[in-house]
């Protein structure tokens, strides 16, 4: 029926650049479907099943809530009410519930593991995040940068922070792919791997981008349009005082957003979330007390700027996620994107 069908998405490179880019597009449509009340249900009648052995808050409510509008039943499974993990194998778990849902959707630790329900579940399978990719968020965030600038080509995205993370791998590849400049600002020990460099760059050959890693503050934020930053400890991991040295002169702040020199229409802040900027938080406040620290990557005061985008962005979450859903196990013919 279409090229997407029946395909899971557990890293990006799962697609062409054009079927990224189509999904963005897509997304945007959907969203503006959802904004005129219409109705777009290309999952009438399906089950959905959203496996998470990490918590979440916008993935899980974006897959709820999409599923729903798509007219699927979605059915939760956290990682205390599934066999997964402790009694049963990947490969067991798929076949089952390849025979009952009609794709699934996963969150957890290790890349494998998503990989070997796709390998065996016979169904769709979308990562919702593991320790080295986070595909979905990329469809939106790269729909943000285009509803800020109109446009993805020739955009600089800087993300600063932890550069070895799920965040900086996909921004970093998925960036590559759709002309976006993505450079990535993080200590030495912290640079993407080899490999993901190699990926990236040889995305970027053929769309023109011109990604960059550097541990220059000054030379990585020059010229951005997009100024992103995630957690310095991802969940799973425990290695705080390790990063708090290693991360706090790379903290985004109103002084970092000047240092870009770009005019502040050309300018935003991005984040996926959740993000550590006060000590509102019970874990803010635990922070505070053993590290004396009252803001982690980003100040305040950037958080509550002009430039803040993120919670467009985390909305943005549920409207790409319909598209992903949509196009990978819709039941329809997926239209020609509208100019909207
Ligand atoms: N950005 C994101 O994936 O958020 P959650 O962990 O809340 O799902
Ligand atoms: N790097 C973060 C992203 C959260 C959406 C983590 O893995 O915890």
């Amino acid at each position: 029926n279409s090229v997407f069908q029946g395909r899971s998405l557990l890293a990006e490179k799962d697609f062409t650049p054009s079927e990224i880019q189509y999904l963005v597009d897509f997304g945007l449509h959907l969203k503006a479907l959802k904004q005129n009340h219409i109705p777009h249900k290309y999952l009438e009648g399906q089950n959905i099943a959203l496996l998470f052995a990490k918590t979440s808050t916008r993935t899980r409510s974006a897959f709820t809530t999409a599923a729903i509008d798509l007219g699927a039943h979605p059915e939760y499974l956290g990682a205390n009410d599934i066999q997964l993990g402790k009694k049963e194998s990947v490969e067991d778990t798929a076949i089952v519930l390849g025979s009952m849902f009609d794709a699934i959707e996963y969150r957890g630790f290790a890349q494998e593991t998503v990989e070997g329900l796709a390998k065996h579940a016979g169904v769709p399978v979308w990562n919702g995040l593991t320790d080295l990719w986070h595909p979905t968020q990329m469809i939106a965030d790269f729909m943000t940068v285009k509803e800020n600038f109109g446009h993805l080509k020739g955009v600089t995205l800087v993300y600063v922070g932890d550069g070895r993370n799920n965040m900086a791998n996909s921004l970093l590849v998925t960036g590559s792919m759709l002309g976006v400049n993505v450079h990535i600002v993080a200590p030495d020990s912290l640079h993407p791997t080899q490999e993901i460099m190699d990926l990236a760059n040889g995305y970027a050959e053929k769309s023109g981008a011109k990604p960059l890693v550097t541990s220059d503050i000054a030379e990585g934020v020059k010229n951005a349009n997009v100024i992103y930053t995630d957690v310095w400890v991802s969940m799973g991991e425990s290695n705080w005082e390790e990063r708090v040295e290693l991360l706090t002169p790379y903290r985004v702040t109103m002084d970092m957003l000047k240092l870009t020199g770009t005019p502040d229409e050309d300018l935003i802040f991005m984040h996926c979330l959740p993000a550590f900027h006060d000590t509102e938080t019970e874990y803010g406040k635990e922070i505070k007390e053993k590290y004396g620290l009252t803001e982690m990557e980003v100040t305040d005061e950037v958080f509550r700027s002009k430039y803040a985008r993120q919670f467009e962005e985390a909305e943005n979450r549920m409207h790409s996620i319909k598209a992903i859903m949509a196009a990978t196990a819709g039941n329809l013919f997926i239209p020609a994107v509208p100019e909207i």
